[in-house]
């Protein structure tokens, strides 16, 4: 089968130019110019062509941060793999990267076989995994070695959440080691839990059980203290740091600080901490709990140090922690006490969107926006070329986007399977119209014309970017 996609805009991390790409079978094969002989004899010999004319041409987007179907607080993040990345494929994403966990007295093995029996079969585009290392024993630190030769390149380890994930400074200390001996990438939630513990019981004994509680119980200085300490574990054990769902101006000050002293760290941000603030966390009611995620909602005006971040390239990755709970019933688990709202929020379908408006508004340039959403996470997770790029031999994953295009989002639109939009009501321009994964069409006109399963597995080499 051969696609030809004329008369686009084709945007990479380079830069946006006038080309004609070529698909066949599942790759890119060429990029022509537009009304050249070359062009012309490609349509003679396609199957089928597709007017990209008023669109931009840009490489499927890459979430490398997703929890779908993730246990948490005793229930689970309610899109399936199936759901979760249909949803994803309608904003312009053809490959997220999920995380399975290593359950207490489990192996790694175990957690990551139970995930890949969860997502087999039901994807609509391609996945990976990173691993989150819930126990680290001698036993899981040799485990990581075996899991990196499966294609499994990161971990996930946690200063939060004391009892549940959390390692101690030495445990993470080892995990690095183990990581700079095999090449892998240490992922850090960077927040000092044990303070926050303190903090979160002295909150709910003065009665303060609110939503709001949740930001105030986790201040910027935790989420600062933790980057840094990991920061320097990192540099002790000569092991490449990522910085998951960074939301700080002062965990930002620590990766500006060892990126400037030529440090292997990296950090991602998330629409969230771009578009929302701790007031969406302090609305009325209970209302609130919508917005609960770890770490929190920062003040409105970090919004402006974090998109400085990304245009300076201190922020490499905008990646979404989609974690999706519904309102009712989930949510709901925490009314009266914010400690047991499980928390996360939804954002894998818009993603795309949310960021292209930093174009728009001035804040990065267009490229800029391809490569925090696209490049960046496929060179990082040890998946490019093969994605985050248009070029002969990479992966036919291709999104039409039409920027003039007008929505709204809204749960009652939305394709997540979940009951409210954190960005209820809020306009955008921009729109994925046509989503392609390894040169199968999956989302046109609106519709999903994927099928789940479509999506394989995606055994990832190691992170490309390492200094
Ligand atoms: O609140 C969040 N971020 N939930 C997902 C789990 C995590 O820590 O990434
Ligand atoms: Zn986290
Ligand atoms: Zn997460």
């Amino acid at each position: 089968m051969k696609t030809l996609i004329s008369g686009g805009t084709v945007v990479n991390a380079s830069g946006p130019f006038a080309a004609d790409v070529l698909v066949d079978g599942e790759t890119i094969a060429a990029l022509t110019t537009p009304g050249s002989s070359e062009s012309l004899s490609w349509r003679d010999g396609a199957d089928r062509t597709i007017d990209a004319s008023g669109h931009y041409v840009i490489p499927g987007a890459v979430d490398g941060h997703t929890h779908m179907e993730m246990p948490f607080g005793g229930t689970h993040s309610v899109d399936t793999f199936e759901t979760g990345t249909r949803a994803a494929a309608f904003g312009g994403t053809t490959t997220i990267i999920d995380f399975a966990i290593q359950a207490k007295g489990k192996s790694l093995r175990e957690g990551l076989d139970a995930w890949h029996a969860k997502a087999e079969g039901k994807c609509a585009i391609d996945y990976g995994f990173h691993v989150i290392v819930a126990e680290v024993t001698d036993s899981s630190l040799k485990e990581m070695d075996l899991v990196v030769d499966e294609g499994v390149t990161s971990f996930k380890l946690f200063m939060a959440y004391p009892g549940v994930f959390y390692s101690t400074d030495g445990e993470i200390l080892r995990a690095m080691q183990q990581a700079a001996s095999n090449a892998a990438t240490i992922m850090m939630h960077a927040e000092n839990g044990i303070a926050i513990d303190v903090l979160v019981a002295q909150a709910l004994a003065r009665g303060e059980g609110d939503p709001r509680f949740h930001g105030l119980t986790r201040p910027s200085l935790l989420e600062g203290e933790a980057t840094h300490r990991a920061i320097q574990l990192a540099r002790v054990a000569g092991a490449p740091l990522y910085i998951v769902h960074l939301s700080a101006a002062e965990a930002l000050e620590e990766v500006v600080s060892a990126r400037d002293r030529g440090q292997s760290v990296f950090a991602e941000t998330c629409p969230q901490y771009l578009f929302l603030s701790d007031a969406d966390l302090a609305r009325e009611g209970f209302e609130g709990a919508k917005f609960v995620c770890s770490p929190p909602l920062r003040s409105e005006t970090t919004h402006a140090d974090l998109w400085r971040g990304l245009r300076t390239d201190d922020l490499s990755v905008v990646s979404t922690d989609h974690c999706p709970f519904c309102f009712k019933e989930q949510k709901e688990l925490g009314l009266g006490d914010f400690s047991k709202i499980p928390n996360g929020i939804p954002g894998v379908e818009h993603r795309l969107d949310l960021i292209f408006q930093g174009v728009d508004q001035g804040e990065i340039s267009l490229e800029r926006w391809v490569e925090v959403t696209s490049t960046t996470p496929a060179r990082l997770f040890g998946l490019f070329p093969r994605k985050g790029l248009i070029a002969p031999g990479s992966d036919a994953d291709l999104v039409l986007y039409d920027p003039k295009a007008a929505q709204t989002f809204s749960a009652a639109t939305h394709h997540m399977n979940v009951d409210y939009s954190a960005y209820e009501g809020m306009g955008v321009t921009g729109k994925a119209t046509t989503v392609i994964s390894r040169g199968t069409v999956i989302v046109e006109n609106d519709q999903y014309v994927g099928h789940a399963g479509w999506g394989r597995f995606l055994r990832r080499g190691q992170n490309g970017l390492l200094r």
